[in-house]
Order: C-alpha cells, then structure tokens, then sequence
C-alpha cells in the first residue's frame, strides 16, 4: 500500500520529514472545510460542519503510512482496503476532482519540493481515479 519509493533508498516521507507529512494532511482538511462544501458534505462533521477530528486522524494515520512513514494506521485500523472503505460514498468525478484539488493546493507548500509535488500530484490522481465508483450523470 505505500507508494512506490521514489529512488531506492527514500521515500516521500524520507524527504518531508514527519512534521510535514502531518502538516500536509492539514492543509488538504483545511483545504477541503474552506473551498469544497459538496465534498465535506460527504465526510462526517463536527458540531460547526467542519471535517470531524476522527477523520482527520485516520487520514493522517494513513497517509504518514502511505508516504513511506511509521505504521500509523495499519497495525491500529487494519489494511487500508481504500475501495471497500469508499464504497459508501458516491464518487464520481466531480467530489474525485474535489478530492484532487484538495491535496494539490495542500502540496503547493514551500515544505514540498518539485520533486516530491509532481510526484505525489501523480500519484493522488491516479489513486483518486481508482475511487470512483459511479458512473457520471
Ligand atoms: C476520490 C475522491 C475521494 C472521496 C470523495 C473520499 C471520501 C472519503 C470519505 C467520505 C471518507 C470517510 C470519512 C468519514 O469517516 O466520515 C474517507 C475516508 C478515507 N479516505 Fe477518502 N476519499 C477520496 C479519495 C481518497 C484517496 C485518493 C485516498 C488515499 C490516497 C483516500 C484515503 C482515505 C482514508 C485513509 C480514509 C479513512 C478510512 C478510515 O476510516 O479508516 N481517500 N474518504
């Protein structure tokens, strides 16, 4: 499940470290609270209809896991299973596009550099287009 290491010896997460891993998992929640209503809509919400902090920390769990990072998420929830997990919500392309422009204005941070950016960028869209699990109207 982690991504394919982007030389043979690191991985994204070799290259930001563990506060901007947690930090980039952040941006993209902020991200999605303040510019995609439609996709927060599908997520579960706190009291003021903000992404609720569980959600937050299993997708930062995961994501630090996923970059090449400790075994945050697997040992404590179980494989990732991303499609099983989706399958509740309806993902076409426009909340996969949601999603996309969520963690592309999340990695556009001074912490990231090009390399690890276009990587990653890749790699969430192709991941993001797995997802989809709807046929568009
Ligand atoms: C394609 C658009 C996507 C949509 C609409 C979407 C939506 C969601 C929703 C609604 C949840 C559940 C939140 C809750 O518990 O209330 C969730 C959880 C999660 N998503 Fe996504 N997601 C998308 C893409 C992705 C991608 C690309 C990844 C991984 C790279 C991902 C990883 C996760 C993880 C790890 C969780 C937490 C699972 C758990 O509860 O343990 N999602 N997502």
């Amino acid at each position: 499940m982690t991504t394919t290491p982007l030389g043979p010896n690191h991985t994204p997460f070799d290259r930001l470290g563990h506060d901007a891993a947690v930090d980039l998992a952040k941006r993209f929640y902020d991200h999605m609270d303040a510019h995609e209503p439609a996709l927060v809509a599908v997520h579960r919400q706190d009291d003021e209809g903000r992404i609720a902090p569980i959600v937050r920390e299993r997708f930062t769990a995961f994501l630090v896991e996923w970059l090449g990072g400790p075994a945050l998420y697997s040992p404590k929830h179980g494989h990732p299973r991303l499609r099983m997990r989706h399958a509740p919500f309806p993902i076409g392309t426009d909340l996969r596009d949601a999603w996309v422009r969520c963690m592309k204005a999340a990695l556009d941070h001074p912490t990231v550099d090009d390399e690890v950016r276009e990587y990653l960028n890749r790699r969430f869209a192709e991941v993001a287009d797995f997802l989809r699990n709807r046929p568009d109207a």
